[in-house]
């Protein structure tokens, strides 16, 4: 058992090689949102310890970090932290109450608010002690993925203030009426977004992911001008650290066509979009994850299966292609059904 250990490294890691292009036996898999939510063991920390403190206390980070590996043996782990802690870094104070996350002062409410941002990179400082303590104690082939939230996604939550209102409508009118304001302030997250994936890379992360959850909520056209620079400049330093780069814009629909491999390596493929036609309309170079919708995990065991089974003709022919949900699980998924889609991927035949 000691010599298995000592032999094992991140060259044995199958969502590494799928991305360096080297055909695995099936699909490499790991889940948007894995650290939390769905795990009995998170929740159990949870009664002990609130958000923030998991996050700030750099073995309970890792510990949180490391769950969903032992539990259900995804094939990577991914960095328990949060898109807001960017913003937070900024200067904005925030808190993360019952009903999500809450900014104390909104930046759509201000005159000038490019001039109320304080970057202070230091406030960053406890995630990179997470990291370490997760490189220090990690199994060895199973590589860490890093991730910040991209412009859009950010900035709608700093220009809003609440999670609650789903549409943002403060931030979208603020994004219209100020156009200059608009960029100034993407320049601001992308700056510090680009220093905190730096060192992230630096710290031994593997692999990046940029969530862009709310591409949906402006005109494909809109995001392209606006927010695609932003995206590209990230894409780039990752690239220049040899770190893969995945891009995760959820509803920015037929805009994924116009995507070219300097954008990114592989594209998360949201589950309003099917995989199949994803594959046709997205450059061939570009890799694909996705796209589970985490609500099938609602319905009984035999329909699940039924669901997952249509995949598997998709991942025989699609080496570079690697198994996620199509948006993170949700708090409520029953554990069982997020250890039968694990169970389900590793004992599949998947005819390669
Ligand atoms: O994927 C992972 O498990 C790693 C950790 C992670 C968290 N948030 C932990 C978290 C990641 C990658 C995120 C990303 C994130 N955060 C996104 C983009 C992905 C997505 O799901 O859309 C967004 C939009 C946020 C902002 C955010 N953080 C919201 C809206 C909320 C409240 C609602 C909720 O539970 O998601 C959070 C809090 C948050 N972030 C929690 C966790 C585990 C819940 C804290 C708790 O357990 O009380």
């Amino acid at each position: 058992m000691l010599q298995l250990t000592l032999m094992t490294n991140l060259s044995d890691s199958i969502l590494l090689n799928t991305l360096n292009g080297r055909p695995a036996e099936r699909p490499p898999f790991w889940f948007m949102r894995q650290a939390g939510r769905v795990l009995p063991s998170y929740r159990q920390l949870k009664e002990k310890h609130s958000f923030w403190q998991l996050m700030k206390d750099p073995k309970l980070a890792a510990q949180v970090t490391l769950l969903p590996v032992s539990d259900l043996g995804v094939d990577a782990a991914i960095l328990f932290s949060d898109i807001l802690v960017v913003p937070y870094a900024l200067g904005m104070g925030l808190e993360f109450t019952d009903q999500g996350p809450v900014f104390d002062t909104p930046l759509a409410g201000m005159d000038h608010p490019e001039r109320a941002l304080r970057p202070d990179p230091s406030r960053l400082d406890y995630i990179y002690r997470a990291i370490d303590e997760i490189i220090r104690t990690k199994p060895a082939s199973i590589p860490l993925i890093g991730f910040c939230g991209a412009p859009l996604t950010v900035l709608c939550y700093m220009l809003q203030g609440l999670s609650r209102k789903a549409d943002f409508p403060d931030a979208i009118r603020f994004i219209y009426t100020h156009k200059t304001i608009t960029l100034q302030l993407i320049d601001a997250i992308t700056e510090l977004s680009l220093e905190y994936a730096t060192e992230q890379a630096a710290r031994g992360v593997s692999v990046f992911q940029l969530f862009e959850t709310h591409a949906g909520l402006v005109p494909q056209e809109l995001y392209m001008e606006l927010f695609m620079p932003a995206v590209r400049k990230i894409a780039q330093r990752l690239r220049d650290l040899q770190v893969p780069f995945i891009f995760f814009p959820k509803g920015l629909g037929t805009g994924i066509c116009k995507l070219t491999p300097d954008d990114c390596d592989y594209l998360g493929v949201d589950w309003q979009t099917s995989l199949i036609q994803a594959r046709q309309m997205v450059h061939r170079e570009i890799g694909l994850q996705g796209n589970v919708d985490p609500r099938l995990l609602y319905a009984p065991p035999e329909s699940i299966l039924r669901e997952l089974d249509r995949l598997i003709d998709f991942g025989s022919c699609n080496t570079n292609w690697i198994l996620n949900l199509g948006h993170g699980f949700l708090p409520d998924t029953p554990y069982e059904s997020a250890c039968i889609l694990a169970n389900w991927i590793k004992e599949t035949n998947w005819k390669r």
